[in-house]
């Protein structure tokens, strides 16, 4: 054997040894204050502060954190292999004339036209900033996971098409099948629900916007998946609303898709599991949250900037509970193999949830 080859082997495998450390190797941005392992990363740092201040208040888990998350997924949905859509490419910015008139994405315009200044004030596509918006403004949500945040998402080049994004009046076959056919399994549709912890409805009863889906609608816990376990009392507002089914407290609204999910037996062990594990939650949601910040995209021609985004707090130590003057009588148990987790109620009598302020 000629030792040349050998030689130029050993040497070109200390190279790809040497550039491995190079790239775990932390680089100061050019700002003089961050350092990050990939340089491609520096770029997000004046935007994020940015948004921090001028979108989301200096840093508030509010109204806008609350939509920037619901948008993520409305233009990532918009993916099919089928029907056509490229996914989170933001095409629901770029063809928001088309995108924002479909029924399903009623009042999206609001945070479309909140976003698309700082989109036009920064160097970066629609895509990434939409992606990049939900993952910073979730992490202002205590006691959510830091979200992953890939870069490098093309510009869309066309809207995507119709009834891609889930009603709140769709059956549960009909939302798994459309997951299915963007390429999630049945527990990560469930896990993807964890958003509706920090949510709250404008449009489904427009006559009380801002009423939000569990009791906590500024923190990232594990409230929903108890709340919309509890028997339906009373509409917070209307009757009659469409994708709307009775919810167990005065202001608080619950979707019919949310109810169904919780009781059908397709997903309601999914659904209990979440109902007292923060962690499991957590951990499910950050990875669903990650497959579909990517839907449609070559995550081999992105950068993982991850680390950009800032480490949310903990939740309180309040932890999972009752609503006050509820009991685990008020549980409507559906999972069949395993019992709902027993829950302590709050101290006192039964209160109603307040408004999530608009900002
Ligand atoms: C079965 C699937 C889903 C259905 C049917 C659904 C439906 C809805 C509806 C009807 C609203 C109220 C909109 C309004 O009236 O203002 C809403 C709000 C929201 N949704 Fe979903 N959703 C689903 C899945 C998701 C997913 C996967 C996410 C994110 C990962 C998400 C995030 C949100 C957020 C954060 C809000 C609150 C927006 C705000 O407070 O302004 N949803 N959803
Ligand atoms: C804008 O961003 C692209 C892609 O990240 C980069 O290649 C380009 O150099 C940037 N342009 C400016 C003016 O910073």
């Amino acid at each position: 054997m000629a030792f040349a080859p050998l030689l130029a082997l050993l040497f070109s495998l200390a190279v790809v040894r040497q550039s491995d450390a190079a790239l775990t190797k932390r680089v100061a941005c050019a700002d003089g204050i961050h350092t990050v392992t990939n340089e491609a990363c520096c770029v997000l740092f004046p935007i994020i502060d940015d948004i921090q201040t001028n979108l989301f208040d200096g840093g508030e888990c509010g109204e806008e954190v609350h939509e920037s998350l619901r948008l993520t997924f409305h233009d990532a949905i918009g993916f099919s292999p089928t029907k056509g859509g490229g996914g989170a490419d933001g095409s629901i910015v770029i063809f928001s004339d088309i995108e924002t008139a479909f029924h399903a994405n009623n009042g999206i315009d609001e945070i479309v036209e909140a976003q698309r200044p700082f989109i036009n004030a920064h160097n970066i596509t629609a895509g990434d900033f939409i992606q990049l918006a939900g993952a910073v403004g979730v992490s202002n949500c205590p006691g959510a996971p830091q979200l992953d945040f890939l870069f490098g998402r093309p510009a869309a080049t066309a809207p995507s098409p119709d009834l891609l994004v889930p009603e709140p009046f769709d059956t549960v076959t009909s939302i798994l099948a459309r997951f299915a056919d963007a390429g999630f399994a049945t527990p990560e549709v469930i896990a993807l629900l964890a958003s509706h912890t920090v949510a709250a409805a404008d449009k489904v009863d427009v006559t009380i916007p801002g009423t939000p889906f569990d009791s906590t609608p500024e923190i990232f816990d594990t409230q929903i998946f108890i709340e919309v376990q509890l028997r339906g009392t009373l509409f917070p507002g209307t009757g009659g609303n469409q994708g709307e089914v009775e919810s167990p407290l005065a202001g608080e609204l619950r979707l019919q898709s949310d109810a169904s999910l919780a009781r059908d037996s397709r997903t309601a062990c999914d659904w209990q599991s979440f109902a007292d594990n923060q962690a499991k939650m957590q951990t499910e949601f950050k990875a669903a949250m990650l497959k579909l910040s990517t839907l449609g995209q070559d995550v081999s021609q992105m950068v993982d900037c991850s680390e950009v985004i800032p480490q949310p707090l903990a939740a309180s130590l309040h932890g999972a509970h009752l609503p006050a003057g509820l009991n685990m009588n008020d549980i409507e148990q559906a999972c069949a193999t395993a019992p709902f987790p027993t829950l302590t109620a709050d101290p006192g009598p039964v209160t109603s949830v307040a408004p999530v302020p608009p900002s």
